[in-house]
């Protein structure tokens, strides 16, 4: 075995190189974020051969001093910090002063760069080499020619041009994403690929990711302590818009971090189902003290101190942006609707509240209007017993809240028109035409009255004048006398009738209207494949799930206007109500516009 030595410098940086310099979007990187704890303004990229000819930034920063040049391209010389206390409250994006020494030792490197106040610019290549002057009107022009030049094996390792210049622009973009007031340009082989001038947050987030999920995405701004949140979550009817769009910044850096992701995948679980991936786009701000980022040589982990803190700060102000009731509709905006209209808080202005920003329902008005409701048909009584029962009590006799005098403009979702087939129902609101899927709507109306309803004390219950009776086989027979008490915590009462039947004798109120023996027996079945005695609390919300579907109101039930026009109003007070349990969307709208366009009428 050969005798210890030590590293020559060179292979010292060039093994640092490994972790920091992936690929030329890590080249970019580091070049950009260089540009940004420079102060710059702008920053323009230029990338030949997908970057493994040519990463070219130029940026309008502070510059360097000709004395510091070759400091900047030695090995662990940094402006950015001086000390450990430094270092545990970091704030720029550089601090190790590794990353141009690591980019020098696999490419060719070229500095340029003219210090504030200085008479002219100079310019370095390699750490051994003493600058010489050069032009330049600002900033800082940093040149990585002929990337792994000198190390082949990780050259094979690269893909093509098109997949690099993919990655860096991908490198840019998420940077951009958290620096609004940095305007960014990067041209590939001589075209253009992207262009961001300077703008506020949600401008960038349009330039960035395209205004489809921009516009239907919903904003949210918390605070809690010196924790902040800010920041888009896409909607799950958006999934198909929105692709992998997954952002998590810290303190303005992109981080891959699972306590931040678990969080927001567990705030989507109950409204994104199977296996579409949620899209959003996340600012957590805290004090830099809070946060360790000095996890990984490439800076895009994190760990925090107080992590199940910061895990549940995060879920619950996405689970509550995700939740917001239809009061927020995602269309862009409501033309002529004041707030003060019907009640409605204005859809798209944030209440603030105890340090919160969040989107409050406005009142109940449900409460005030059951007098109203008639019932003119005898099959709507689904959607009535549920609209008549499931609400506290304490209905106010008094004050009626008009159910529509015409008026479009007076709900988000307006008023109805009529059924089309028994399945959606029309309105119109004052963009133009909403179109509903009742059952799908109804479902999660109920979902969410029977989670808050058990949530509150066990659910309120319907005795059946007449008990549904069911045939069952020995096992749903054992599966009902084993799992009584689960099912009476549930609302339901079941027995025997005999030897193969059972006999529902009590309901929930709110889904007595629906189709009792297969809401049952749907219970049943799930209960024989996961006995609830041990893990009620985390099957209660699918079992929940399963009896909203067979209480809720069938497709082709009729139901009266005054009928449709509860349901609508419903579903604008119920949170998540714009998706039905299942992701898919419950309603949606046309606008005059699309309207206009499906009869190519010029406007
Ligand atoms: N575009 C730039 N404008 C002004 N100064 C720069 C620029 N790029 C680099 N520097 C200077 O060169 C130094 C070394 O840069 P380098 O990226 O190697 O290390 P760092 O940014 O300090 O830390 P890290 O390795 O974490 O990125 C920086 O500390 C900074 O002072
Ligand atoms: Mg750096």
């Amino acid at each position: 075995m050969p005798r210890i030595h030590a590293l020559p410098d060179q292979l010292i940086s060039q093994i640092a190189a490994g972790e920091v310099v992936e690929r030329p979007a890590s080249v970019l990187k580091e070049l950009v974020e260089n540009s940004l704890d420079a102060g710059a303004t702008r920053v323009d990229v230029q990338l030949e051969e997908g970057g493994v000819r040519l990463i070219r930034v130029a940026d309008d920063g502070g510059g360097i001093e000709a004395a510091d040049l070759p400091l900047a391209l030695a090995r662990h010389a940094t402006s950015k910090i001086a000390s450990l206390d430094d270092l545990e409250r970091v704030a720029s994006f550089g601090f190790r002063g590794e990353a141009l020494a690591s980019i020098a030792s696999v490419a060719r490197l070229a500095l340029t760069s003219r210090a504030s106040g200085a008479p002219h610019a100079w310019r370095i290549r390699g750490e051994a080499t003493p600058p010489e002057p050069a032009a330049l009107a600002t900033g800082t022009v940093a040149e990585v020619a002929d990337l792994y030049f000198n190390t082949p094996a990780r050259r094979k390792f690269l893909r093509t041009a098109a997949t690099e210049a993919a990655h860096c622009l991908e490198a840019l973009r998420r940077i951009a994403l958290a620096r609004p007031d940095v305007a960014f340009s990067l041209s590939h082989d001589g075209r253009e690929r992207l262009r961001l001038a300077t703008a506020d947050r949600l401008r960038r987030l349009r330039d960035v990711l395209g205004a489809e999920l921009a516009d239907g995405a919903r904003s949210l701004e918390v605070a809690a302590g010196d924790l902040r949140l800010a920041g888009w979550v896409a909607l799950p009817a958006q999934a198909a818009v929105a692709r992998d769009s997954q952002y998590l910044f810290v303190n303005g850096r992109f981080v891959r971090d699972r306590v931040l992701a678990h969080a927001v995948r567990e705030a989507y679980a109950d409204v994104l189902h199977g296996s579409r991936s949620p899209a959003y786009v996340l600012f957590l701000e805290l004090d830099p003290a809070g946060v360790d980022v000095n996890v990984h040589p490439a800076k895009t982990e994190v760990r925090f101190r107080e992590s199940r803190s910061i895990h549940q700060f995060v879920f619950h102000a996405v689970e509550r942006a995700l939740a917001a009731p239809l009061a927020t509709p995602p269309s862009p905006s409501f033309p002529g609707v004041r707030p003060s209209d019907a009640g409605t808080a204005n859809p798209r202005q944030p209440v603030t509240a105890g340090g919160f920003r969040h989107w409050p329902p406005p009142g109940d008005p449900v409460l005030a209007r059951q007098g109203s409701l008639a019932v003119r048909e005898p099959d709507a009584a689904a959607y009535l017993a549920f609209a008549q029962s499931a609400r506290p009590a304490a209905a106010s006799p008094g004050g009626q809240v008009p159910q529509g005098d015409g008026d479009p403009r007076g709900a988000p979702l307006g008023y109805a028109l009529g059924q089309v087939h028994g399945i959606y129902v029309l309105a119109q609101n004052a963009q133009g035409l909403v179109l509903v899927d009742m059952h799908a709507a109804h479902e999660r109306i109920l979902y969410e009255r029977l989670k808050a309803a058990v949530g509150s004390g066990p659910l309120a219950v319907q005795p059946l004048l007449i008990p549904a009776l069911l045939g069952a086989s020995d096992l749903e027979m054992a599966t009902a006398e084993a799992e009584t008490g689960t099912l009476a915590a549930l609302g339901i009462e079941v027995g025997a009738a005999g030897p193969a039947q059972l006999a529902v004798r009590a309901v929930p109120a709110a889904v007595a209207a629906g189709d009792v023996a297969a809401l049952v027996r749907a219970l049943l079945a799930e209960l024989r494949e996961h006995p609830a005695t041990r893990v009620l609390e985390g099957r209660r919300d699918a079992l929940l799930a399963t009896m909203a579907c067979h209480g809720a109101v069938r497709a082709r039930r009729n139901l009266s206007i005054p009928e449709m026009n509860a349901l609508l109003r419903d579903m604008e007070q119920t949170l998540r109500a714009d998706q039905c349990n299942h992701g898919r969307p419950t309603w949606v709208q046309l606008s005059l516009e699309d309207l206009d366009r499906l009869f190519l009428r010029g406007r």
